[in-house]
């Protein structure tokens, strides 16, 4: 039977590719994805929990929902509204209580159970259906395999969860500790992303460095960096990224990787979240100021164009002016590419959230982020302005904002729009034949992206296979 899915996405990379899965997991049951919630027989809201207004969307959202659903009821048609992720896990069993609109409330670890979850809901009308177990095969075990692929740029999840515990975080609480998958199963995987016409992996996980998964054949252990080297050896893929790491794991093969592995491109977000080393002992994060500069010395001495991004977090408790100078300083000393930076938000069940000392008037908070914002803005500026005149290879993905405009990624992950001259409007294909992967001369830098003009296609990937650009036909 056809039916209609929904599937709403916020918070990280994680959840984006979750989201994927779970529309893999309930094709066999014969749904089709929808681009508006008003026509879909099953709406999943896959939720966020890291900061108080990411959760608060979710709310709105059922509110919206609300009406949407009352209307298909007067048309005597159902719909099933899921929460997924992170808020589902945190406050399920409150959600079910509190928001009538809910019929399945389902944890990050449970997915692979859906269609079980909504046949329940649909049978049972009124009473929700939970599942919030952190069940103890994995759901990687459970997962069918990946029916669509996700285009030229692909992500993939090596390992999930926590068990870092930073004072601030709910993600150990909220995804569970820490797992990684078998390198086998990943590099099966990756294999079919490939085929399914991915020039670029991006291994996605919480903790992404702290991988550690069974190597192929009963081969022991192995770290990301050995990972990273068997993924970029994969036939027919040209870029290998991985986020998001933790500084205490950047260990010497991962650091190795990036001088010897060329298709691992030279960026890296590695969040610090303050200069300060009171701060950062506060925050839990088992490592100093120093260490950090240390380990961006050496993967700057093994990658010397490599570039930096991070997370900062403002107004932690007991920041002190000092503290946040000395984040501004750090800031300085590493030039960032790229960075987020936050407002600290205190959690419920989070140490930190308990804090009573030293907590940070939001006045001065919102004066801090915004000092934070402008120095990296002006960071990330003159970065982006150091590309002007230069080429850079560029994987095209999308569309761009203007007919006849396609955007792609450089290797910094900059965006980058061309214009491609009689493209028709819409966009369309690259032009005579080019695969997603070119090389672009940069005309123009923007705060947040580039423009440039097409040189031709990208030196030794002659071999890559030419694809489509996904919805610009
Ligand atoms: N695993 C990643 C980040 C996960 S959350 C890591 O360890 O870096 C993404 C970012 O959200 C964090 O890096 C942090 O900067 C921010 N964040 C997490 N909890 C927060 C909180 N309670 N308040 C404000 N920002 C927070
Ligand atoms: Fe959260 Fe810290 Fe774990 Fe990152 S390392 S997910 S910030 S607890
Ligand atoms: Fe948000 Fe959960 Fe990701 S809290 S950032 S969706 S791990």
């Amino acid at each position: 039977m056809a039916r209609t899915l929904y599937i709403k996405t916020w918070g990280c990379q994680m959840n984006v590719y979750d989201s994927a899965r779970m529309a893999d997991v309930l094709a066999p049951l014969g749904f089709r994805p929808v681009d508006r919630p008003d026509d879909a027989d099953l709406v999943i809201l896959n939720t966020c929990h890291i900061r108080e207004k990411a959760a608060e969307k979710v709310f709105s959202a059922l509110g919206r929902l609300r009406a949407l659903k009352a209307a298909r009821d007067r048309r005597g048609e159902r719909m099933i509204v899921a929460v997924a992720g992170c808020v589902a896990q945190a406050e399920g069993a409150e959600l079910a209580a509190r928001a009538r609109v809910v019929d399945v409330v389902l944890g990050p670890q449970t997915y692979h159970r859906l269609p079980e979850l909504v046949a329940r809901a649909w049978r049972a009308a009124r009473a929700p259906v939970l599942d919030l177990e952190f069940p103890v095969e994995s759901k990687f075990d459970h997962l069918p395999e990946a029916t669509a692929g996700q285009g030229v740029s692909a992500f993939l999840s090596v390992q999930e969860g926590c068990d870092k515990f930073c004072s601030f975080c709910v993600v150990p609480y909220t995804r569970g500790a820490e797992y990684s998958r078998p390198a086998d199963q990943i590099l099966a995987e990756a294999r079919r992303l490939i085929a399914a016409g991915a020039l670029e992996l991006t291994l996605l996980g919480q903790n992404v460095n702290a991988w550690h998964g069974a190597a192929p054949d009963g081969g022991g252990t192995w770290g990301l960096g050995q990972l990273i080297r068997a993924v970029a050896a994969l036939d027919g893929l040209e870029r290998v990224r991985y986020t998001t790491s933790h500084p205490c794991d950047m260990d010497d093969a991962l650091i190795a990787a990036h001088a010897e592995v060329p298709t691992l491109m030279p960026f890296l977000h590695l969040p610090v979240q303050s200069g300060s080393d009171h701060v950062l002992a506060a925050m839990n994060r088992r490592h100093r100021a120093d260490d950090y500069l240390r380990v961006v010395d050496r993967l700057r001495r093994a990658r010397p164009d490599l570039a930096l991004s991070s997370d900062f977090i403002v107004g932690f408790p007991g920041e002190r002016d000092e503290d946040f100078a000395a984040t501004l300083s750090l800031v300085d000393r590493v030039g960032f590419a790229q960075a987020y930076s936050f407002k600290f938000s205190p959690r419920p069940g989070t140490p930190a959230a308990d804090e009573r000392i030293g907590r940070v008037p939001d006045a001065v908070k919102v004066a801090r982020l915004a000092e934070l914002q402008d120095r990296l803005a002006a960071q990330q500026h003159a970065f982006n302005a150091g590309h002007v005149g230069r080429v850079m290879p560029v994987l095209f993905d999308r569309p761009g904002r203007r007919p006849g405009q396609i955007a792609g990624r450089s290797p910094y992950l900059q965006a980058v729009h061309v214009d491609l001259p009689g493209a028709a409007s819409g966009g369309g294909r690259l032009p005579g034949g080019h695969a997603a992967l070119c090389r672009v001369r940069i005309d123009t830098a923007h705060a947040n992206s580039l423009a440039g003009t097409l040189v031709g296609p990208a030196e030794p990937a002659a071999a890559a296979p030419t694809h489509a650009l996904k919805g610009a036909a």
